[in-house]
């Protein structure tokens, strides 16, 4: 019997198999510049896109790369759900999984719920964000928005900022990008660090002027202020001083470097709102929208894996 094609994260995904997604996601783009935005790749398949957390990205991604593979999608909405009436989270997934479909997609709030559920369920899982722990998809499709925006990605230099210790894209991202042959440095103040951040093989800094003139690619993280069960920051003055980036910052970049946010941004915080209205018309060094417009071909890839 053939193992079932997990994604729950990218460390089982070796350097040739992720080059590989990438040049697939490639194919997938094309199609997706055509009238006609639709293959048949995935016909009679049904997926199932559950989330019991918020979500406007991720959600609506997969929803379209199923769809422009001719799956059927089918979203489940919590807030409508019988959880209301008291049914558990693992009894509901367990009721959407009798129901014969081909693949589920799960976030979650928890860190690791994922992987429990996924050694318990016949159909492949994919990883739509867990808690504070991964985010592959996330991941893979800013690893595909840096592969196309430069000719190597061995030694590209980037600087990821911010919250580190609540969020599973730092996770998943610093794990992928050293994989592939990145310099990464994370730059945080100690206490929106992790105590295990030895093991994270990156460079350190505490201040976004001691790498800002010299990176290609700086990546701005999200405050996670759902995940943040006290105040870390003293203020948001202070953060603005040391993390943000403002229109100063923003013109003392190199040129051709570029500057990517996960998603949503809270403006003033982590990017100003300067700096977030010219992301429309300086699509060449703000890449924000185009991670997005990325997700979906990369999500096709991912699901036409995982189902192939
Ligand atoms: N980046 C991201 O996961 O965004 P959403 O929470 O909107 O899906």
């Amino acid at each position: 019997m053939n193992k079932k094609k997990d994604i729950l994260s990218l460390d089982e995904f070796g350097v040739e198999q992720i080059s590989e997604l990438l040049v697939q996601t490639d194919s997938f783009a094309e199609i997706l510049k055509r009238d006609v935005k639709k293959v048949p790749a995935l016909r009679g398949k049904t997926i199932i896109n559950l989330f019991f957390e918020y979500s406007t990205r991720t959600k609506v991604s997969f929803e379209l790369a199923a769809k422009r593979l001719s799956a059927d999608l089918i979203n489940f909405n919590a807030s409508s759900s019988s959880l209301n009436k008291g049914e558990s989270e693992i009894d509901t997934i367990q009721t959407i999984n009798s129901m014969k479909n081909d693949l589920i997609i799960i976030r979650h709030g928890d860190s690791g719920y994922i992987n429990y559920f996924a050694k318990n369920v016949a159909v492949p899982i994919v990883n739509a964000g867990d808690g504070k722990h991964e985010h592959p998809t996330q991941a893979l499709l800013d690893l595909y928005t840096i592969y196309k925006n430069f000719e190597s990605l061995t030694g590209l230099k980037i600087a990821i900022v911010g919250d580190i210790l609540n969020s599973r894209v730092a996770r998943s991202n610093i794990k992928l990008f050293g994989k592939m042959g990145m310099d990464v440095t994370v730059v945080a103040p100690s206490m929106l660090m992790p105590e295990n951040f030895a093991g994270f093989n990156t460079k350190f800094a505490n201040n976004i002027d001691e790498v800002i003139g010299d990176i290609d690619v700086l990546y701005m993280l999200r405050m996670q202020f759902e995940r943040q069960e006290r105040k870390y920051y003293p203020s948001l003055k202070e953060y603005n001083r040391f993390l943000s980036l403002n229109l100063a910052r923003f013109n003392s970049m190199k040129k051709n470097s570029i500057v990517m946010h996960p998603g949503p941004v809270n403006r003033g915080i982590e990017i100003s709102g300067e700096v977030m209205d010219i992301k429309i018309s300086n699509t060449d060094k703000i890449k924000i929208n185009t991670q997005v417009s990325n997700g979906v071909a990369v999500r096709m890839a991912l699901l036409y894996y995982a189902l192939s």
